[in-house]
This record gives structure tokens, sequence and C-alpha cells, in this order.
């Protein structure tokens, strides 16, 4: 018998949550566990997990050797501010993995790295302007804030504050760039080459690849003008293959952004990069003048650190990424045999390891395309899917590790019966 409590919940969040909800995802459903690529809500209804945590639960939820570390680490000590063995252990691994870590600075999430990243390639260039690309997600601080979502469309260069209660004094600062649109940016770097700390990219943008030698473009311009080069990979990190999205795409960025995945599903992420830039959180090295202060009370947390070595051990392993590529490509495929049978146009953008079926009749390429999509069409579908069990994000498809031939057929009746409704 189902215990019927989730609206008891959403009741109680509404008093105490501003929106009712974390701010993250729709408060309509409340989640009481999750096991392998399942997650249930608080009325019992079980569902296929596509939106893992937003990206961090790649080996599903629970994996026993992950549980194993875990528990075996908090018996020994939850947080200690201080170093300790794991939290090193890991920058190790992430060091030897990722091809622009030569040294990393821990943070707990991905929008202080992103944030971070920003400030040392300031400190590093004695310039204040950050390029960033209309459409990229980069977090919460002011600049990451700018032209993230905007729903009116001015012209580039200007960025848009997506948010209140910022100073007009960090838009001044910003320059937004149509992403894959090689030539304007080219042209904005030429203008303003010699003021721009840093471009911070996300070299799959939100789900969006680069068009063929748009990173190489950033990578040459950046060396030309003397620029910090960022990679965002808080989720192409260690999913798109073990080295991330810089190793898929063979473009080295100075600095990248690492989270969900590190962390194993706990908080923890990471700025990684040059050690010449890395050098700015040493006092010792870059003098007063050039420091830059960092501190968290959970920065490089042992159980974190623990569950983050434990993922990267579990996807070093021989197959691994070979599986979730069949995966991820097999449900590309699903989703677009079922579409194209019901007659709905779509695009299906993105990477095996990180897609979504976009309802437009064009190959999207940027922002602005993404918008022009039928976004009701999605919501229907979107709400279709959830009520065949699919659980997932309203923008994104995550495939994980832990589905099954039978979770995958379960999948493809639910997008056929989805597809049929909308
Ligand atoms: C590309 C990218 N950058 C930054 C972030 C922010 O990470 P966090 O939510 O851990 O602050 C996210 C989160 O989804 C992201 O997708």
């Amino acid at each position: 018998m189902k215990i019927q409590n989730q609206q008891h919940w959403i009741e109680r969040a509404r008093k105490v949550l501003p929106a009712g909800g974390f701010g993250n995802f729709d408060p309509s459903i409340v989640i009481s566990h999750g096991e392998g690529a399942h997650v249930w809500d608080e009325d019992g209804n079980e569902y296929i997990d596509y939106l893992i945590g937003s990206g961090p639960m790649l080996l599903g939820h629970g994996h026993p050797e992950v549980l194993e570390a875990v528990s075996d680490q908090i018996g020994r000590g939850m947080t200690f501010f201080a170093n300790n063995a794991s939290g090193i252990e890991l920058a190790e691994v992430i060091c030897e993995a990722v091809p622009c870590a030569e040294q990393l600075r821990y943070v707990s999430t991905g929008g202080e790295a992103d944030m971070y990243a920003m400030r040392v390639a300031r400190a590093f260039t004695g310039r204040d302007k950050i390029m960033k690309f209309e459409g990229g997600y980069h977090g919460m601080s002011a600049e990451a804030q700018m032209s993230l979502a905007p729903t009116v469309l001015i012209d580039f260069p200007r960025a848009v504050p997506d948010s209140a209660g910022i100073p007009k004094a960090v838009r001044d600062e910003m320059l937004i760039a149509p992403f894959n649109d090689a030539a304007y940016t080219q042209d904005l770097i030429a203008q303003h080459g010699d003021e721009i700390a840093a471009i911070i990219v996300e070299p799959l943008q939100r789900i969006i690849p680069p068009v063929p030698g748009f990173l190489e473009m950033l990578r040459e311009q950046c060396d030309k003008r003397g620029i910090v080069l960022i990679f965002d990979e808080i989720v192409t990190g260690f999913r798109f293959s073990y080295g991330g999205a810089q190793e898929y795409f063979g473009v080295t960025p100075d600095i990248c952004a690492l989270g969900k995945v590190i962390g194993g599903g706990f908080p923890l992420a990471a700025l990684a990069g040059r050690t010449d830039m890395m050098a700015h959180f040493d006092k010792d090295q870059v003098g007063a003048e050039g420091f830059l202060m960092q501190l968290g009370t959970l920065s490089g947390n042992p159980i974190a650190s623990v569950a983050g070595l434990k993922t990267l051990e579990i996807l070093r392993r021989p197959g691994t990424y070979e599986k979730l590529l069949a995966t991820g490509t097999r449900l590309m495929e699903t989703f677009s045999d079922h579409l194209s049978r019901n007659g709905h146009a779509h695009d299906i953008v993105g990477h095996p390891t990180l897609f979504e079926a976009v309802f437009i009749d064009k190959t999207v390429r940027n922002y602005r395309d993404v918008i022009s999509a039928d976004a009701s069409k999605m919501a229907s579908f979107n709400k279709a899917l959830r009520k065949q069990g699919v659980f997932k994000s309203p923008g994104k498809v995550y495939p994980s590790l832990a589905l099954t031939e039978e979770d995958l057929q379960r999948t493809s009746e639910a997008i056929a019966k989805a597809a049929a409704q909308i």
C-alpha cells in the first residue's frame, strides 16, 4: 500500500521555503530515496532517474563501494578544516587525469570554483573584463548571472543581469558573445583583447556542442592576447571522458572548474590549472599584492574526498566510458525514433553523456536557438514522461552507469507513450 504523504511535505515546504522549495527543481515532487538508477517520491512512486542529482550520481544512487568508503570515513571523522590525506590523494588523482590541472584548490560548489577561476584570472593578468557566452551557466556569482538566461535579447556584447541585487558596475566589466560564433568572438577579442582577463566557457554549453574549431579558436586567441582560458567542466569533467571535455576535444584551457562527479554526491568542487596561475593562492610566491584569499569550512572535506576517490577509481575501470557512451547513444536514438515516428520536429542536442531532445526544426547552435524552440511542447513532453515514470530535468537527460537493460526498455516505452500523447 502506498503511503500518501507527498502533499503533506509540499505544504510544509511552502511555509518555510520561499517558492516552496530549495530553488533547484519543481517543488511539486518530493524525493524520498534513491537506489541505483531509480528514485522514489514521498507517495511511493518509482521513477527511472535521468536527473541523477543534476549530474553527480554518474554511478547511480548508493553505489555499494562508495557507501562502504563513506561509512568507513564517517566513523573516523566528518570534517577537520585541516588538511587530510584523502583530500590530498584526490587532488593527485585529479591532477593526473585532467590535462590542464597542475594544481588545484577545493571549494564546496561549482559556482564557487567558477568565481575563483575568474578571480585568479584577474589577479594573474591585472585586467578586469570577463568574456562569457550568452546562455552559459557558471554558477551564481555576480559575473555568472550576466546573460545566463535572458528573456530580453539585446545587442552583443552588452550583458543582461539575470538576478536582482547585482551592482551595475559588474555589468560594465562583462563582454557577452554568442556561443559558436567564431567571427563575432574574434572581432570582440580584437577590440578588447588587452582588457580581457578571462574567457569563460562551458565546452558543451548546457547541451550545445561546440562547432568544430570553436574551442581551438578560443585557445589560439587567448594565447595571442594573454587572456586566461577557463573551461567550466563542472558538468563535463569525468563525464565526457575520464579527462573531461578538454581531453575529449583535445583543447587544454589554463584553468578549469570541476564539481559534481568529483565529490561522488557530496559537496565538493575545485578549480584546477596552471601552477603559475594557482600561485596566486600562495602569498609566499606572489606577495600580499597578488595574493588571493580563499577559505571554506568544508573545502576538501574527507567524506566528499573518499566518495570522490572511490567514484573516480570505479570510473577508471576498463569499459566504463564505453558503456556510458553506448547507453547514451542508444537513448539519443530512442528519443529521436519515437519523436520522428510521431511527427515531432526535433533536434537531439548534446553528447551521449548529456543531451536533450529540443523541439525545433533546425540544428541548435546557441542560446537563441534554444529559446526559439517549442517550450510548451517540451513542458508537455516532460510532464508526460514523468507520468510514465521517467524523471528528468526540464532541459537535460543525464544517463547514468546504473541503468539496466530493463530500465532502457522501460524508458523506450515511456518515451513512445509520451511522444504519442503530446
Ligand atoms: C556548467 C556549470 N557550471 C557551474 C555550475 C554550478 O555548480 P554548483 O551547483 O555546484 O554551484 C553548474 C551546475 O549545474 C553547471 O552546470
